[in-house]
């Protein structure tokens, strides 16, 4: 990953997320003083708000390894017993995407989660028999982005359920200044209110503006001069608009707009239609969009608000 130098290691270096760092800091306090493994949490919200690092983060802070994984690479069940079978005392084992663990796999899951126990089927056919294996104290930190797609089972096994949230402009003007701290550039403060505003609340985006930013700097040998104006042209260059909508976000709400006639239409008409991944537009282009007030679900499909229409006018106009 790109941003593996730039991850805060510890909670204090954490920006935003106030509360989860209230709630995992205290429960982290807590098993140390007890000697015990975290309890398990699942942490679930869009993309890029920091599910990998507070895992990370967590480890450290335990003082544990931290294994991590997703479930796509665990479609086999010996993928999962591998990683079980590995696990020492208290480590901490992130599985990213649980939502897509298929059904063997996550029945694996329940016993070494409850009972710290794995239950093996050795042999085929009449002469198969189940072995239980027992497993160390660990804590499973799960991350999803559609917590609604849960098993309930799966779900119930969390003894933490935590949320993250888009981050606020003072959060994310936070976020871009310690990156170009540690990436070793200079901006102003303008450009750093700039690119915070269009990240779509999310420090990954910001992360990856201030990069593209960067480069339009170096080109210019203005690299210790970042300011607005060169924040407005590396956004231009990569058709982020002031609100932070991307091109893709614009295509979705123009749709809307020009064919449904603003809506309602549902999930897999638009997507069809943009020749998208339904599951993807859900979970990954819709969340801002709603948050911004700019869509809304109803029963009957997406629709398009008055915020919406008066943005993309604002920008035919631009
Ligand atoms: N970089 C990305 N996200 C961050 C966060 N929440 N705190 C500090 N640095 C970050």
């Amino acid at each position: 990953r790109p941003d593996d130098g730039l991850r805060p290691k510890r909670l204090d270096d954490y920006i935003g997320q106030d509360e989860l760092k209230q709630v995992l800091g205290i429960a982290v306090q807590a098993a140390l003083g007890r000697g015990d493994a975290l309890d398990h949490v699942l942490l679930y919200g869009p993309p890029g708000l920091g599910k990998t690092t507070m895992a990370l983060v967590l480890a450290e802070e335990l003082g544990v390894t931290c294994r991590i994984t997703s479930a796509p690479a665990l479609e086999r069940p010996r993928d999962i017993v591998g990683l079980l079978v590995n696990v020492q005392p208290r480590d901490l084992l992130f599985i990213d995407e649980i939502h897509r663990l298929n059904r063997v796999s996550e029945e694996l899951l329940y016993p070494a989660m409850e009972d710290r126990r794995l239950d093996l089927t050795v042999g085929k056919g009449s002469t198969a028999r189940t072995r239980s294996l027992e497993l160390p104290p660990f804590t499973l930190v799960g991350a999803t982005t559609k917590a609604g797609s849960l098993s309930s089972p799966l779900r119930d096994r969390f003894g933490l359920i935590q949320r993250l949230e888009f981050y606020g402009q003072e959060d994310l003007e936070a976020i871009v200044s310690r990156t170009a701290d540690l990436l070793g550039v200079s901006l102003s403060a303008g450009a750093c209110r700039r690119i915070a505003g269009c990240c779509r609340g999310t420090p990954r985006i910001a992360n990856r503006l201030l990069r593209r930013v960067r480069d339009v700097a170096c080109v210019q040998g203005r690299q210790n001069q970042i300011d607005e104006g060169l924040v407005s042209q590396a956004l231009s260059l990569h058709r982020v608009d002031h609100r932070g909508l991307d091109a893709g976000d614009r295509r979705l709400l123009a749709q809307l707009d020009q064919h449904h006639d603003g809506g309602p239409v549902g999930l897999e008409t638009l997507a069809a239609a943009l020749g998208e991944d339904p599951t993807t537009l859900e979970s990954v282009v819709e969340p801002f969009l709603l948050q911004q007030g700019l869509l809304v679900r109803t029963p009957r499909g997406r629709m398009l608000t008055e915020a919406a229409r008066a943005h993309l006018r604002e920008q035919e106009v631009a």
